[in-house]
């Protein structure tokens, strides 16, 4: 199958960061069709081999495993091409018309990796120059509008020139082998459905947490903040795998509609929800990785007086039969105590107790996204046969584990998530990407909050960088009786 792939930014950084390391694993890894040219559009003027070169380049800051070697990246060159653009001069549509038309390919994928406010421009002007036929895609990257009035604007543009199943919302986070497995743990295996309700678990924890600060991302950050940044999508998407009812099929529809549903669920705010059950914080100055860091209005492009939000705990509820009652907890934050993202599921203590077990101890399912992808189940076994066990009437127990290594059972050379993506949006299969309805209730969602904190003059609180956020966050779970897994 033929394809261009057409990157809008293709000089910027999610390019060289995320895009072409994630295709040239493809094509490392003999995935990528055959047939297909990359185009980078860009607003400096290079020549093909100008911009091989700077691509070139900027492996050298990839990973070491995903660089390729001189003569790999030669068969790779071969691929890219550059096209020079103004995003706002029509005239410059009709120069990528041309170089697209010239070769005629059956698939056509529009990446737009640039900033947010282009997306409509870039798509008004594609239709301008009649670029959206048929077998066009386009790939919108986050965040998609900062509220839930910017994201059906842009959603309402793109609709006016291409239909629903060719655009492909990403969020990366659904293209994680650890989030697939979510997946088929849940819906290829029979085991875990009869227990994934609130009969049997007592809560949910969603953490995503990362040890870098805002990088070199002040300036895009102090008007985004965690909630958009990660709650709105990522975290919610992970809400959804966990919390949807079974789909009637593996169609992209099929998986959309259930999640559409659990969104749609999820508890509506109060004033007092809204104070009570969210929490957010903003990383002081601290130590991290080894050595002292600065606090986040120290970062460049950083108002120096700032309430942007850096950490967000919350409390939420699926108010449907499945989950009632049943607390899910999610956090999120940068310059915490490490890179770690993983969902716990808690399940209730036994009805009766025969063994003299700390209450606290009950059996969880651990899903590890990273850094390490995996499944660990605590269960309680009868560990030390010593004497005092044996002579108490009630004996104790002790936890023990079982514990699933993806990345050692199946390779840590897995498809990343990127790369997958990548393959499914040039294959044309939507089923990990998301939907407007699914985003637009999810900006309607977190929007209280934001309206919330927009009032409140507190701002955000401050924690040390290098620790697991506000103290209020461990209160806020306490209240209702558990504790934030590393704390148990
Ligand atoms: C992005 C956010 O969507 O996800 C970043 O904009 C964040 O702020 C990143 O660092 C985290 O992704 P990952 O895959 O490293 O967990």
């Amino acid at each position: 199958m033929s394809f261009d792939l057409v990157l809008f930014g293709g000089t910027g950084d999610l390019t060289w960061r995320k895009l072409m390391p994630a295709l040239f694993q493809a094509f490392r890894h003999g995935t990528l069709p055959e047939g297909g040219r990359i185009i980078g559009v860009g607003r400096d003027d290079l020549s093909h081999d100008q911009y091989r070169a700077l691509i070139r380049s900027r492996f050298d800051k990839v990973d070491l495993a995903k660089r390729p070697s001189a003569e790999e990246f030669a068969r790779f060159a071969a691929l890219l091409e550059f096209v020079r653009m103004d995003l706002s001069k029509p005239d410059d549509y009709a120069t990528l018309a041309a170089t697209l038309q010239a070769r005629n390919a059956e698939t056509v994928v529009m990446y737009v990796a640039t900033a947010p406010s282009l997306f409509t421009t870039v798509c008004e002007q594609l239709a301008a120059a009649g670029l959206n036929t048929p077998h066009t895609r386009v790939v919108l990257e986050k965040p998609l509008g900062h509220d839930l009035a910017s994201n059906r604007a842009i959603n309402h543009t793109v609709r006016r020139f291409f239909e629903e199943k060719q655009v492909f919302r990403i969020d990366h986070y659904l293209g994680k082998p650890a989030v697939q497995n979510l997946f088929a743990l849940r819906f290829g295996n029979a085991l875990f459905e009869p227990l994934w309700r609130r009969e049997h678990i007592a809560n949910i924890q969603i953490t995503i947490a990362e040890d870098l600060g805002v990088e070199s991302r002040g300036a895009f950050y102090e008007t985004t903040g965690a909630l958009r940044d990660m709650v709105q999508n990522h975290a919610l998407q992970l809400l959804c795998a966990i919390g949807m009812e079974p789909p009637i099929n593996s169609h992209a529809d099929a998986i959309r509609d259930e999640k559409l549903k659990v969104l749609r669920s999820l508890k509506p705010w109060t004033q007092e929800s809204l104070s009570q059950d969210v929490v957010r914080g903003q990383y002081a100055s601290g130590t991290s990785g080894g050595g002292k860091v600065p606090g986040y209005r120290e970062e460049t492009g950083v108002n120096p007086n700032s309430h942007t939000e850096t950490f967000v705990a919350l409390r939420t509820e699926i108010e449907n039969w499945r989950w009632a009652g049943v607390p899910f907890y999610i956090r999120t934050g940068k310059r915490l105590a490490g890179r770690d993202a993983r969902i716990v599921i808690n399940f209730r203590p036994t009805p009766h107790a025969i063994f003299n077990t700390h209450s606290a101890m009950t059996n969880s399912l651990v899903i590890n996204l990273q850094p390490k992808d995996g499944l660990e189940l605590h269960l309680l076994a009868q560990g030390q046969n010593n004497r005092q066990s044996r002579s108490s009437a009630a004996q104790a127990l002790a936890p023990v584990q079982l514990d699933l290594d993806f990345d050692k059972r199946f390779g840590s050379e897995r498809v990343g998530a990127y790369e997958r993506l990548l393959l499914d949006v040039i294959d044309g299969r939507l089923n990990l990407f998301v939907r407007s309805d699914e985003q637009e209730e999810a900006w309607r969602w977190v929007e209280p909050i934001l309206d919330f904190w927009a009032t409140d003059t507190q701002g955000p609180r401050a924690y040390a960088s290098g620790t697991w956020g506000p103290s209020a966050s461990s209160a806020m779970i306490a209240r209702d009786g558990f504790c934030w897994s590393e704390e148990s």
